[in-house]
């Protein structure tokens, strides 16, 4: 287990492309509560995926903390991971005149138009987590998030280092997230492109577990069924991994020996996972957004430019980096 990258780092800033145009578009000067609550505060309309996994609940948590702590009233929906759910949230934002709206996009495509009725109603838009593949990077004002081709790479890179001595081949099965979902595209997208570097690492089998636990168990069950030599589980995020743990056990193998397991993530369940041996090696996504989100939301409600992209450093976890993380993990 021996490439651990132990950085640990909050915010770089990517890509200081400053969008002032998209906000002088906007013409959001004023100083707030135009969805007329009264109470002179920022109101932020935040469209959320779901509560899919624990990494969406320590998500949830964060904006709905640092909210309150910010003094920015938060209008809350939880799009229950359905698109037409989502769009029809930023339409009641539209509606109710929000100052700011974030959202994080369950999906990659079909965004246009709702991001257009926003900006036509002049209400900025900040996308969360997860991005949009629109063309058009004046429909909204910043994305913040992690670089989930990098954890899908950094994966691939641990197991091409464990199997540079496999004399013959080493059979993966990949649990995908959410399909159409920014991080399933770009974790399968990175993992692939890093395991090229071996040849005897073979994808024998690749299907949506969409991010939940239960998603995990059912389809680790057909995998083990039709693959009778299954060498290495690469699971989009913890919570797959975990509910794969029961299939694994169920089919009388012993996960992280029998089959070696890699997640995304690093909630504290996948942690603790890691650390009993159970996993074997975890690439981190953080949830902790809020803070960072609050911020850009009062800067471009004040008309102030801000980066294109702000993106959350990653850093990956082994057996030991785990046992020692675990005490102080937040979430
Ligand atoms: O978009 C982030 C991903 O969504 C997390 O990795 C996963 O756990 C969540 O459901």
């Amino acid at each position: 287990m021996g490439n651990a990258i132990t950085r640990r780092g909050f915010v770089t800033v990517v890509a200081a492309g400053l969008l002032a145009t998209g906000l002088a578009a906007c013409g959001n000067s004023d100083t707030g509560d135009d969805a007329g609550d009264g109470n002179g505060k920022i109101v932020l309309g935040f469209s959320q995926v779901g509560a899919e996994s624990g990494w969406r609940t320590a998500n949830t948590n964060s904006i709905k903390e640092s909210a309150a702590a910010a003094g920015i009233e938060l209008k809350f929906d939880d799009a229950q991971q359905k698109q037409e759910n989502q769009i029809k949230a930023i339409r009641n934002f539209i509606q109710q005149k929000v100052d700011v709206i974030a959202f994080s996009p369950v999906v990659e495509s079909g965004w246009d138009t709702v991001l257009k009725e926003a900006k036509d109603a002049g209400i900025p838009v900040i996308l969360t987590d997860r991005s949009v593949d629109s063309a058009d990077k004046s429909l909204y004002q910043t994305f913040i998030g992690s670089d989930f081709v990098k954890e899908g790479r950094l994966s691939g890179e641990w197991l091409v280092e464990q199997t540079k001595n496999a004399t013959g081949p080493v059979n993966i099965v990949e649990l995908q997230g959410t399909t159409g979902s920014a991080p399933a595209n770009d974790r399968k997208k990175g993992f692939a492109e890093a395991i090229a570097a071996n040849p005897n690492l073979k994808i024998i089998a690749s299907q949506t577990g969409d991010f939940t636990r239960a998603g995990g168990k059912a389809v680790m069950e057909q995998f083990l069924k039709a693959n009778p030599k299954i060498d290495v589980l690469f699971a989009h995020n913890d919570d797959m991994g975990l509910g794969a743990l029961e299939a694994i056990t169920a089919a009388g193998k012993v996960p992280g020996k029998d089959i070696t397991i890699i997640t995304i993530d690093a909630v504290k369940d996948g942690m603790q996972a890691l650390a009993d041996g159970r996993f074997n090696f975890i690439a981190e996504c953080s949830p902790l957004l809020g803070d960072q989100l609050m911020e850009l939301v009062k800067k471009v409600h004040a008309g102030e430019s801000v980066p294109a992209r702000v993106e959350t450093e990653e850093t990956t976890f082994t057996q030991e980096q785990a046992k020692a993380a675990l005490p102080n993990r937040k979430y």
